[in-house]
């Protein structure tokens, strides 16, 4: 069932341009770029957009807030544990997404269950069809990621990605040409990163750091957080992701030598601030690898540069993840960790 793979996680990563052409797929019409999302035809959102999810999911959708919020759509993000609908507003005009791979998440069922009585509409945008989100929701968005065994979430969190950057051009109505195309060109993106990365050296050079630390700033902060969540799980090693502008509010306190630091500087997420964050970080003599579109403008600050093929500048994120994904587990792999069933972990999280 791995296909030669040894394990599932890393099947999973490797399948990540499958399934994004099946998430695309029959959704942007030729050759006009209209985007259509079944189930969403009526929908025309008045007022604010919350997200409610949990751990991966939550990522994703700090991703599809930032898209959503830059075409001028008022939004607002939840860890779906701390969402109560008494405690901000909700009402007839708020559209509340859950975003959940499984549609089983309790936190996140919860968090849906009172939006829907406080009278918001709610979209579920998931994975599993007939799902307890699918069901519960007015709307449905699934991502079609196919199904996914590792308990990290990979090709899920990908295919989440791609279903908000489709969700936002479906409110939106007229998509950036340029967006578009970069939309249709990922899959092979996402493959060139694949079989060009060195992700593997990265881990090898870092195995025994005693912690890693994550900055990302605009659309690469999700993507810090995610890279951390991933890290952590699969290797049991301590990792933070940061907003880069955050670091000197105290984490930079844990920074050392010994505490390898992954800097995502990709065009159009204000790179120039974040190498500013870089140079805090090297000052206390921690090594700095870079995940970067932009290798000439920024190579020269690092210790390593992990490169990812240039495209929109809001789909970068998802290319620099696939590099921190392998990373994780590269180390996870050398520390002979269970990868694919982490120690504590569940798939599926059904109690609250
Ligand atoms: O099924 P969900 O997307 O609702 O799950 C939410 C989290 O439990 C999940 O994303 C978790 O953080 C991942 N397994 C981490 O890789």
């Amino acid at each position: 069932a791995k296909s030669g793979y040894d394990h599932y996680m890393k099947k999973e990563i490797h399948e990540q341009p499958r399934a994004i052409r099946q998430c695309l797929r029959g959704r942007i019409a030729e050759p006009d770029g209209g985007i259509t999302l079944e189930g969403l035809a009526d929908l025309e959102p008045e007022g604010m957009v919350q997200f409610v999810a949990c751990g991966t999911s939550s990522n994703a959708a700090r991703y599809g807030a930032r898209l959503l919020r830059e075409h001028g759509i008022p939004t607002q993000t939840f860890l779906a544990s701390e969402y109560t609908a008494d405690a901000v507003p909700v009402d007839e005009e708020t559209l509340v997404v859950g975003v959940t791979q499984s549609g089983e998440t309790a936190d996140t069922m919860r968090a849906l269950r009172e939006a829907n009585g406080a009278g918001a509409t709610t979209l579920a945008l998931t994975n599993t069809v007939g799902s307890s989100a699918a069901r519960e929701c007015d709307h449905v968005c699934y991502i079609r990621a196919g199904p996914e065994i590792g308990v990290a979430a990979t090709k899920t969190f990908v295919s989440q990605q791609v279903a908000l950057a489709l969700f936002t051009g479906a409110l939106v109505g007229d998509s950036d040409p340029a967006f578009l195309e970069g939309l249709r060109e990922l899959p092979e993106l996402v493959q060139t990163v694949l079989d060009s990365s060195r992700a593997r050296e990265v881990a090898d050079a870092y195995v025994d750091a005693d912690a890693y630390f994550f900055i990302g700033r605009e659309y690469t902060a999700p993507v810090a957080f995610e890279g951390a969540l991933k890290m952590k799980e699969i290797t049991y090693k301590h990792a933070e992701g940061f907003a880069a502008g955050e670091l000197k509010h105290g984490p930079l306190a844990l920074v050392t030598e010994n505490t390898p630091v992954f800097a995502l500087l990709t065009a159009g997420s204000r790179l120039e601030k974040t190498l500013g964050n870089v140079k805090e970080v090297q000052t206390r003599g921690a090594p700095v690898i870079a995940v970067t579109d932009v290798p000439e403008e920024v190579g020269r600050y690092a210790d390593h540069v992990l490169e990812i093929p240039s495209t929109h500048p809001q789909l970068t994120p998802i290319l620099a993840n696939v590099q921190l994904q392998l990373v994780s587990y590269w180390v996870a792999n050398r520390l002979g960790r269970s990868i694919d069933k982490p120690r504590n972990l569940a798939k599926s999280v059904t109690v609250e």
